[in-house]
């Protein structure tokens, strides 16, 4: 953003600002990533631009595929200022409110996957050929992408505009590159991974490639994927708990779990003590004595400390997902120790997701940790190695524009 002069100039901003939703009645569950937009919107327009920002919610078919017209109402509360939002993506009202905005406004289109050709993968150069590109982009004279958890997708808001408009980068991807560039640096060594929560399949695929790619030097294991781990490691574990393994079709993944353990080792940890529910209480045992009468809710304080013991000399840490079902209030304990140890060490602390976060404001701690990351699978893949389609095509156009007068 640095490079450009947005002084008098339309601007397309492609935010990501999906959100939880209540099915039942509409509202947003979590507005963290609508607050984290928040600077680059204030920067442009203390620049003199007039912004229409982009952004989707949910994906056809889902529950939380909706309107964007409450996420309008909120944006327009973190900036004080009013954001018009435009039941349209690039119909006539659109372009007609875009055409006769001045600087300073700030118009929010439409749920961007309204528009079916949004959701299809294809390479940039087709996706700048798309009606959604060649209708808005002949508006605008630059187009930002702040949506780093979206920059995963070659769709055609975050791939085609840049092939046919100067783009560039806006201030919180900026912040999540260099955050999570961060993490493989040599000289942040040891760098401790703790990954939990309940998304099994994308937390085996990150463990695979810290492991394979030498970015992590110790991964602690706490939720669902501890549970698929523990098994590979030849640990037996209670009915109930292996009921929703096999519930949840985790049994599939056994294989490639216990290649890592094999592979690595001493690399992954997994708890040694859990918390239950006895006569609706919570109650902690240890792993190698688990009873039948209820699943695993959560870690027990030994594991904590065990964790502490090992992340107490980091120089990085990361958190990706609770360690537990922090929905029933007795089981965000281990999740809220963990961070109360976390907050402890001297290293750089990155923690990515809303669960985490709203444990740590819960906690006053939010302050004390580096940074929060707002993406899901674009932190993965990021961290996995992958090459970002969305943000190749801001490295294509900036190549592409770079003699043109910004
Ligand atoms: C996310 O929530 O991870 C991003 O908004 C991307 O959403 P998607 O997985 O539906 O593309």
């Amino acid at each position: 953003m640095d490079d450009f002069d947005f002084n008098g100039k339309k601007v397309l901003l492609r935010v990501d600002i999906n959100s939880p939703i209540d099915p039942n009645t509409n509202e947003i569950l979590d507005d963290f990533r609508i607050k984290y937009h928040v600077p680059t919107i204030l920067e442009l327009l203390d620049k003199g631009a007039s912004i229409t920002i982009l952004a989707h919610q949910g994906r056809p078919g889902d529950n939380d595929f909706t309107t964007l017209s409450n996420h309008a109402r909120l944006l327009s509360c973190y900036l004080n200022r009013e954001v018009k939002y435009i039941e349209d993506i690039f119909g006539p009202t659109a372009k007609s409110s875009i055409s006769s905005s001045k600087p300073g406004d700030i118009i929010l289109l439409e749920n961007v996957r309204f528009y079916s050709e949004e959701v299809i993968e294809k390479m940039p150069e087709a996706q700048s050929r798309t009606f959604l590109v060649r209708f808005l982009a002949p508006l605008f004279s630059i187009y930002i992408n702040d949506a780093f958890a979206t920059s995963h997708r070659s769709h055609p808001s975050l791939t085609g505009f840049p092939m046919v408009l100067p783009s560039c980068g806006g201030r919180l991807l900026e912040k999540e590159v260099e955050s999570l560039s961060l993490i493989m640096e040599d000289s942040l060594r040891p760098s401790i991974f703790i990954l939990g929560g309940g998304k099994v399949q994308d937390s085996l695929q990150l463990i695979e490639a810290l492991l394979q790619r030498n970015i992590a030097d110790k991964i602690l294991l706490t939720g669902l994927v501890s549970h698929l781990f523990m098994i590979a490691k030849g640990l037996t574990l209670n009915r109930e708990t292996l009921r929703i393994l096999e519930g949840k079709g985790i049994y599939a993944l056994l294989p490639r779990a216990q290649r890592l353990v094999q592979s690595f080792p001493n690399k992954i940890v997994t708890p040694i003590d859990s918390a239950l529910l006895k006569n609706n209480e919570r109650i902690e045992v240890d792993i190698e004595n688990l009873p039948n009468f209820s699943p695993i809710y959560d870690i027990g304080e030994n594991t904590v400390k065990l964790y502490y013991e090992i992340i107490k000399d980091a120089k990085v840490i990361v958190v990706r997902g609770p360690a537990g079902y922090i929905e029933d209030e007795r089981f965000s304990k281990g999740s809220e120790d963990l961070l109360k140890c976390i907050i402890n060490s001297k290293a750089k602390k990155i923690l990515g997701g809303g669960h985490l976060r709203r444990i740590a404001e819960k906690l006053n701690i939010v302050d004390k940790i580096d940074y929060f990351s707002t993406g899901g699978g674009a932190f993965i893949a990021f961290l996995s190695g992958e090459k970002l389609p969305a943000i190749e095509a801001l490295i294509n156009s900036a190549k592409k524009f770079k003699s043109d007068k910004l």
